[in-house]
């Protein structure tokens, strides 16, 4: 394993601990922020005289959209997810090691994790198929079918080379129900021996399993034990965040937590909220990623503890105080909500420093989720968050 996990605090079901990857110390309860869609590193594979060529169509440096390398160490980014999309018509190996790895190319000193593909390829092309073989897809280049196997994903991730890998899984959105749901768990677990036999690099990076299994806590359950008998340096819970209610949502969070190993970080796809992060946190998980601070302030909304704040509003262009009093950040220092009002119909100024001030926001919660279990006000903590949030108490 090519990962530390300790535990340095608990509070219930709460931890803070230390997650040491290879590039790079962090502290949980995590927020990674994400490489936008249209910005990200993303591979596009295809084959030919059944040998794998790995295309990477286009590549993008500094996939936080907005915001350098260099600013994301500012706000105390730890880890930074990449994606793998579609980019220029080079082998990715080739291009990657001529730019002496993508850590080097991106100018990001600390720890990386890239996803598998196949929710992307699903979520966003609209165009998958899923068979046993893999997620077959229409090539965005020349409309080709493509496949993607859970040997190639991962063959894609060992030549990106991030700290955290993820498995290639089924996914299917928590709103459908019937036969799909379980055909799609048995299809993760027999994927995972298909991504475990094809990791070339298990002392370098971390292979993560992603617990399927819908809304339904027997399929999750047999998804938990099936993935917890692999022995993997950590775990996801994925197919949340699909349109479900919260009840649903945090109910299968909670089971997860509950009998996935004490001793391995628990990572949570694709959530999300502000609230989300706080209650996932309280049951027990560790990782959090999200497109939705960046995207949110692209829309010119910011994120303060009161909630949301809409700087195309109004009542912002005459509005003399930073975005949050209360908030430490590089933009709150320096600029009015007036004058972010006035940048975020004009000028892409306006949604970077929204998204700066968003990040800030999510790393900062991070590390107050961290501070309070450790010093054993996580109640206090969760208490003060909740009534800034609801102050009607609804
Ligand atoms: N991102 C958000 N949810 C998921 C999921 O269930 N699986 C994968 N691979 N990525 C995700
Ligand atoms: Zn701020």
């Amino acid at each position: 394993m090519a990962l530390r996990f300790e535990v340095l605090g608990r509070f219930n079901r709460a931890r803070a601990a230390r997650l040491t990857l290879p590039h790079f110390v962090s502290q949980t309860p995590l927020f990674m922020p994400v490489g936008t869609q249209d910005n990200s590193i993303f591979a596009c594979w295809w084959k030919s005289n059944n040998q794998l060529n790995t295309l990477v169509i286009y590549l993008v440096a500094g996939t936080i959209k907005g915001l350098t390398t260099n600013q994301l160490e500012e706000i105390g980014c730890q880890i930074i997810l990449g994606n793998t999309y579609h980019l220029a018509l080079r082998p990715t190996s080739e291009l990657i090691d001529e730019m002496g790895g993508l850590h080097k190319f991106m100018n990001w000193p600390r720890a990386m994790l890239t996803d598998s593909g196949g929710f992307q390829m699903v979520s966003l092309l609209h165009l998958a198929d899923i068979t046993e073989k893999g997620v077959t897809f229409q090539s965005p280049v020349d409309g080709k079918p493509m496949l993607l196997t859970p040997e190639e994903s991962i063959q894609i991730q060992n030549q990106i080379g991030a700290d955290i890998i993820m498995a290639l899984d089924d996914v299917v959105k928590t709103t459908i129900t019937g036969p799909r749901i379980e055909e799609a768990m048995y299809r993760t677990l027999r994927w995972i021996d298909r991504c475990i036999a094809a990791h070339k690099k298990p002392n370098e990076q971390n292979l993560f399993g992603i617990v399927q299994g819908g809304l339904d806590p027997v399929l999750r359950d047999i998804c938990v034990r099936g993935l917890v008998e692999r022995n993997l340096p950590g775990y996801a819970i994925g197919g949340l965040a699909g349109g479900e209610d919260k009840d649903s949502f945090w109910r299968v969070v909670a089971q997860c937590t509950a009998s996935l190993p004490e001793d391995k970080p628990r990572y949570v796809m694709g959530v999300g909220y502000p609230l989300d992060i706080v209650v996932c946190s309280a049951l027990g998980a560790d990782l959090y990623d999200c497109v939705y601070p960046t995207r949110t302030a692209r829309f010119g909304t910011a994120l303060v503890p009161e909630g949301v704040l809409k700087l195309k509003h109004k009542a912002m262009a005459e509005d003399t105080r930073p975005i949050d009093p209360t908030c430490s950040c590089m933009v709150c220092k320096n600029y009015t909500r007036a004058y972010i009002h006035c940048l975020v119909t004009k000028d892409a100024m306006g949604s970077q420093l929204l998204s700066y001030h968003n990040l800030h926001y999510m790393l900062q919660l991070s590390r107050d989720l961290h501070s309070s279990i450790i010093e054993e006000r996580f109640p206090d903590f969760v208490r003060g968050f909740l009534q800034k949030m609801f102050p009607k108490g609804d």
